[in-house]
């Protein structure tokens, strides 16, 4: 690959994030704990939706001892709701590293940064770069989007390769300034070399360096195959509850959400019938089972499809003693104490 950015592009790049940055939390610090934090969160996340867990998440958990020591319950529970909850798992165990083997202080290279759970080239290359000013590049899809635009490069971005190409060619690039050149390619492909929508390239700095642009493709490029559908699975949910209490249940340690409370459901569609006399395998005698609204909710890989039912149990009900994983808990502990990912959302809000 020729030179990807003149020393003039990457000068035009960072005057242009001087002159044209959002301003946001993550970027009132050089601490790189919160470096990091902002980081793994925006992997996924939009930068809106991040804003109030980030703030939130370092009242809590200030620094990485902090962190290190959180109960798993809390931890998910401050994590609920932003999904990709292996990234607070990793982000602990992470800590914990840091806490025994570097004595509270988060390695400086990229070398030592990588080897941490949870931490990829990605957020290596963005913690050593942003908090410590080491000339690594950090890629996430806003810069390959960026990168391939400039290249006109109609290579697969999806493909590991292509990143590694990139890499390699950034990596000659990063000027002194590397925490503003990172955060300038992700700004760029954030907000002007954006994502399902048309580009801006009238007020792009990279105009005159864009080959995309020159050819006229900025909509070709990037070029990624397409995603494999996602499995759909049926569920039946229920709503079980004496008007106080409601059953939770907390998922198996491993897979799919993993260690969060949800509430009780089984594989396939039931009809009431079939609910009852599931209710019954459970030691439940509803006082009445009642159809309420379906909802979706799409994963990564999979999307549930959801029906629902309400089911009013007595007061008085005290048959789950043994009955394994499934607890009763009063209405205001389940809003303040236990973790239920945004799948059950449309179901959580009737409580
Ligand atoms: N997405 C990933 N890292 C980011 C950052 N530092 N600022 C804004 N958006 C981001």
């Amino acid at each position: 690959m020729n030179e990807i950015l003149t020393p003039h592009a990457v000068k035009a790049l960072l005057l242009w994030y001087q002159q044209n940055k959002r301003d946001l939390p993550w970027r009132h610090t050089s601490d790189p704990y919160r470096i990091w934090i902002s980081e793994i969160m925006l992997q996924q996340t939009r930068v809106e939706a991040v804003k109030p867990y980030y703030a939130r998440f370092l009242e809590t958990c200030p620094d990485v001892r902090a962190l290190a020591a959180l109960p798993e319950e809390k931890l998910m529970k401050l994590w609920e709701g932003l999904g990709y909850y292996s990234r607070a798992r990793n982000l602990q165990k992470a800590a914990r590293v840091v806490v025994e083997q570097f004595g509270g202080v988060m390695p400086r290279t990229y070398e030592e940064l990588i080897k941490l759970p949870g931490i990829g080239e990605y957020t290596a290359g963005a913690i050593a770069s942003i908090a410590y000013g080491v000339r690594v590049p950090a890629i996430d899809g806003n810069v390959l989007r960026v990168l391939a635009r400039v290249s006109a490069s109609d290579a697969d971005i999806t493909l590991p390769e292509t990143k590694k190409e990139y890499r390699e060619a950034l990596l000659p690039v990063v000027p002194t300034e590397a925490g503003d050149f990172t955060q300038s390619l992700i700004e760029l492909g954030a907000t002007v070399c954006a994502p399902n929508r048309e580009p801006m390239c009238e007020v792009c700095p990279l105009r005159e360096n864009c080959e995309a642009y020159r050819e006229g493709k900025t909509n070709e490029i990037p070029v990624r195959s397409p995603k494999k559908p996602r499995r759909i699975e049926e569920k039946t949910v229920f709503l079980i509850r004496d008007g106080d209490r409601t059953a939770l249940c907390k998922r198996p340690a491993k897979g799919l959400l993993s260690g969060l409370y949800e509430l009780p459901n089984v594989n396939g569609h039931l009809n009431e019938e079939e609910v009852l006399a599931h209710l019954r395998t459970l030691g439940f005698e509803p006082l009445r089972i009642q159809k309420i609204e379906n909802a979706k909710h799409i994963f990564t890989h999979i999307e549930w499809h959801m029906i629902a039912y309400d089911v009013r149990i007595t007061p008085e009900f005290d048959g789950l003693h043994g009955q394994s994983g499934m607890l009763l808990v009063p209405n205001g502990e389940l809003h303040k104490s236990y973790a239920i990912p945004s799948a059950f959302g449309a179901y959580v809000k009737y409580l």
